[in-house]
């Protein structure tokens, strides 16, 4: 099973909620993440992101930037997007119904994960607790 989680520079969210659900999961499956932007491509992700992870026993300091492509359709199973902009992008450059079926928000009943870029240390511990149980539930999911 691979799992692909999005967000808009994959520096923030999308790199916590991949190291998250890797530490609940064991490695029969296989999460990566990527941005809709291509803008901080090979960088490391935000320091802040790094730190909240760092305080909860998580480490992504290793991963890398890049944009979502036209084969990550293909390879992954699940697309989990952070808010609507990003599955609206992402939605675009789906180009089959099955490849659009993959795609949906990471949190429940509409709800979406406010972009910390421009925040606080708070922010990024709140989008830290709101990843953890997102990545509770869909872990659960999996390992029925
Ligand atoms: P992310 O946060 O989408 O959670 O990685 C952002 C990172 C960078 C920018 C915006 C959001 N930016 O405008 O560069």
């Amino acid at each position: 099973m691979k799992i692909l989680m999005v967000c808009l520079g994959n520096i923030c969210r999308s790199p916590l909620a991949e190291g998250i659900l890797k530490s609940k999961l064991n490695s029969k499956f296989s999460i990566d993440s990527a941005g809709t932007l291509d803008f901080h491509q090979g960088n490391k992700p935000d320091k802040r992101s790094i730190s909240v992870a760092l305080r909860h026993d998580v480490d992504i300091s290793q991963q890398k930037s890049r944009p979502i492509q036209s084969d990550d359709f293909e390879i992954f199973d699940k697309i989990y997007c952070m808010d609507k902009n990003n599955v609206e992008d992402v939605l675009k450059l789906a180009k089959t119904a099955e490849q659009k079926a993959k795609i949906s928000l990471i949190l429940e009943n509409d709800q979406e994960v406010p972009d910390p870029y421009y925040g606080n240390e708070e922010d990024f511990e709140n989008v830290y607790q709101m990843l953890d149980i997102a990545c509770d539930r869909i872990a659960i999911e999996l390992l029925k």
